[in-house]
């Protein structure tokens, strides 16, 4: 048995920030994780160079049932916070778009300087340890793991949501809350491409790889302006993974092609400076030509000339075009989703410390609460921030 201050279980974005906070408090901190190598979604993510956060982070960017939760800790650790540690440590990086921060590098950078905070912190990181269970006991809890016991006064939870089962997903978190009589919302895959059902596959098949700027929106009425992107599965893409999480199954999402256009507009101008041009051929001026042409074999757009159409048909257009109607068959799942909505009900935490009400000296930190960020950083800054804020109190 090894008596340790802290536990953390989860070497990920939320556990290594809280154990460096910890440790610079003087607390003897052991990580433990399952995996190989620590920071294993980090090494992953923003294809491999890290969106490590979002210069425009707010609340406003997270879904959570109770929306004012995020408010404390991401003030008190905000992205300017991170920024400024990854100043302090080197690190080059770059502004991509909408406020998004990558590392100029490898995602490798983010993982090496949290790691360097750990060393520095006297943070024990113990690799290839699964927790198999947690029991509360006077001194605090008992730790089970396939390699040794541990005895903590404190046991933060950071082992994340369910999405990438093979980087070492597993439901331990939820188990947890559960065992202590915390409330859990139920999960679901979210920032995820969606799947078609057979017909639309079939129909834009041929389109997997192209990419078309567009502005979606959801039945309750919120919308992103990204780029949509067909893949051979079905639709995906910022724009797809964004309104992902706010879809529901059975329901439908609006997509507006031409986001930057009006088209009633657009169409009269081509009319006074190309009357005798095909609408298509007008069309592909604006949209892909492939797509246009699959809009033409599904008979979603007429086969004429701009100065022939009807205002009929160019209500219908635009119809088509500014308001599309997709209805997913599903999404891709935890297999490719990059995060899970739903967890550990906030509710049952403090906002300011993460320690469960119901257990003093347990801690719920990262993607196992029920905190999901928009695409763009958002996840990684809601880790960085509710682990930090854990980290004082742990
Ligand atoms: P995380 O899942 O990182 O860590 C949990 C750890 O707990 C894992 O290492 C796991 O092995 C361990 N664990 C689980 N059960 C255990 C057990 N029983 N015993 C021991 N250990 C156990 N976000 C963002 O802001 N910017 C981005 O660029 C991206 N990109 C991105 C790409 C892809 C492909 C994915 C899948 C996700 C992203 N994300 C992202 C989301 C981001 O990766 C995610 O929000 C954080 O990694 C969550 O960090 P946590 O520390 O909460 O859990």
């Amino acid at each position: 048995m090894t008596h340790v201050d802290v536990i953390v279980i989860g070497a990920g974005a939320a556990g290594l920030m809280c154990a460096a906070q910890a440790g610079y408090r003087g607390r003897q901190v052991t990580v433990l994780d399952m995996g190989k190598k620590p920071g294993r979604k980090i090494l992953i993510s923003g294809g491999g160079r890290c969106n490590f956060t979002n210069v425009n982070a707010s609340p406003a960017n997270y879904l959570c049932n109770n929306p004012h939760f995020v408010k404390s800790c991401l003030s008190r650790y905000s992205q300017h916070d991170f920024i400024e540690l990854v100043e302090r440590h080197g690190l080059q990086y770059h502004h991509k778009t909408l406020g998004q921060l990558f590392c100029d590098n490898s995602a490798q950078d983010i993982v090496d300087m949290l790691l360097t905070e750990c060393d520095w912190a006297g943070v024990n990181i113990a690799l290839r340890s699964e927790v198999l269970s947690v029991a509360a006991n006077e001194g605090g809890y008992l730790v089970q793991t396939t390699q040794e016991s541990y005895q903590c006064q404190s046991l933060v939870v950071a082992s994340g949501g369910l999405t990438m089962p093979k980087l070492g997903a597993t439901p331990i978190g939820y188990q947890i809350a559960a065992q202590f009589g915390l409330k859990v919302f139920p999960t679901t895959a979210a920032l995820v491409p969606f799947t078609l059902h057979q017909h639309d596959k079939e129909r834009f098949a041929a389109l997997a790889g192209i990419s078309i700027p567009c502005s979606i929106t959801s039945d309750n009425g919120t919308s992103f302006k990204e780029n949509l992107l067909f893949t051979h599965r079905g639709i995906s893409g910022p724009a797809v993974l964004q309104i992902s999480s706010f879809w529901r199954a059975g329901q439908s999402v609006s997509i507006n092609l031409l986001p930057d256009m009006e088209l009633k507009t657009q169409i009269q101008q081509w009319r006074e400076t190309q009357g005798q041009k095909s609408l298509k051929n007008c069309l592909a001026s604006v949209l892909p030509k492939r797509f246009v042409e699959i809009l033409y074999d599904s008979n979603l757009l007429p086969d004429a000339n701009v100065n022939q159409l009807t205002h009929r048909q160019i209500d219908e257009l635009h119809a088509t075009l500014h308001a599309w109607q997709i209805k997913p068959n599903g999404t891709e799942g935890y297999r490719t989703a990059e995060v899970t909505l739903g967890g550990v009900d906030t509710d049952e935490l403090s906002s300011k410390t993460f320690e469960a009400k119901k257990a003093p000296g347990l801690y719920f930190i990262g993607e196992v609460t029920d905190v999901t960020g928009w695409l763009g950083g958002y996840n990684f800054q809601y880790c960085w921030s509710s682990g930090f804020a854990a980290g004082q109190f742990v």
